[in-house]
């Protein structure tokens, strides 16, 4: 006989983003030690996980800049992690990246900033990229700053414009490296604010990876947290509050262990 819950259960959305049994090493320093992770589509799944632990690095085999030294990495059902720049471009199109350092280009204007990805990559004429930077810096509450230069910004205005150059090709997936680092907590819910609204306008998946659990639970569909070379956990702001792991426990009060507080003394 059928089994009748089976039938009834939701279908699990498939995933955007997949990883399976991924390894990855520099050296002997072994970073990723066979993570397997899906990212569903149309839900923002925030990455937590300690300094160093090696939540750039799992982004960056999104698109293409680390490929793993085993495992694989999957875009929808398109096995993307051993394609070369050329294979990986349709996929990188689909994709904006705001870096960790938000990396604008200081000898370019805002506005050519933005502009980059679409004289790059796109067939637009220039009076449509014109207006698309000037709704994309709407967007993120930047209009009319098309001709300031990035110097003459605020840390948290350069977020925003990273921001805005990262959706300037109408992206399927925005990957977000520390998106609230070295803000103050009020800049820090702007960009929380506009992570949610930019999900909710431009129906994207977002992946953000950061240690500032306000910004987790505020943006957050789902939270995995990776340690140790792998997921120690993976599930909802509640689940995870609950969580039995006590160093997923530690995270998310923010609280040292006995063995951090030992090598304090140590110093
Ligand atoms: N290209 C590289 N070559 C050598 N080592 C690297 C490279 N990229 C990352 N690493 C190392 O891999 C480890 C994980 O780095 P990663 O940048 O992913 O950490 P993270 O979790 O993003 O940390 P943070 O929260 O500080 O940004 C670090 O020890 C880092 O030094
Ligand atoms: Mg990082």
């Amino acid at each position: 006989m059928p089994d009748q819950s089976m039938q009834n259960s939701p279908p699990t959305p498939s995933p955007l983003i997949r990883f399976e049994n991924v390894h990855k090493r520099f050296g002997s320093l072994v970073v990723l030690n066979g993570v397997s992770v899906a990212f569903a589509e149309g839900k923002t799944t925030v990455v937590l996980g300690p300094s160093g632990t090696g939540k750039s690095v799992l982004l960056k085999h999104i698109v293409g800049l680390l490929s793993p030294d085993s495992g694989s990495v999957y875009y929808r059902d398109m096995r993307i992690d051993h394609l070369k720049d050329r294979g990986m471009e349709p996929i990188r199109r689909k994709i904006g990246f705001l870096f960790q350092l938000s990396a604008l280009f200081d000898s370019m204007t805002v506005g050519e900033n933005v502009a980059f990805p679409m004289r790059e990559h796109s067939g637009l004429s220039k009076s449509e990229i014109r207006d698309r930077v000037a709704e994309r810096l709407a967007m993120v509450g930047m209009e009319n700053t098309e001709n300031k230069m990035p110097g003459e910004l605020s840390g948290g205005q350069r977020k925003r414009v990273a921001l805005a150059r990262a959706i300037a090709l109408n992206p399927e997936l925005v990957l977000y490296d520390e998106p609230t680092t070295g803000l103050d907590p009020i800049r820090s819910d702007v960009i929380n604010e506009l992570i949610l609204k930019l999900h909710e306008e431009l129906k994207v998946s977002a992946i953000v990876v950061t240690h500032d659990m306000t910004s987790a639970f505020k943006v957050g569909d789902r939270l995995v947290m990776l340690m140790g070379g792998g997921i120690i956990a993976d599930g909802t702001a509640d689940e995870l509050r609950a969580h039995s792991d006590p160093r997923v426990q530690r995270f998310i009060a923010g609280r040292a262990d006995e063995e951090d507080l030992r090598a304090l003394h140590r110093i």
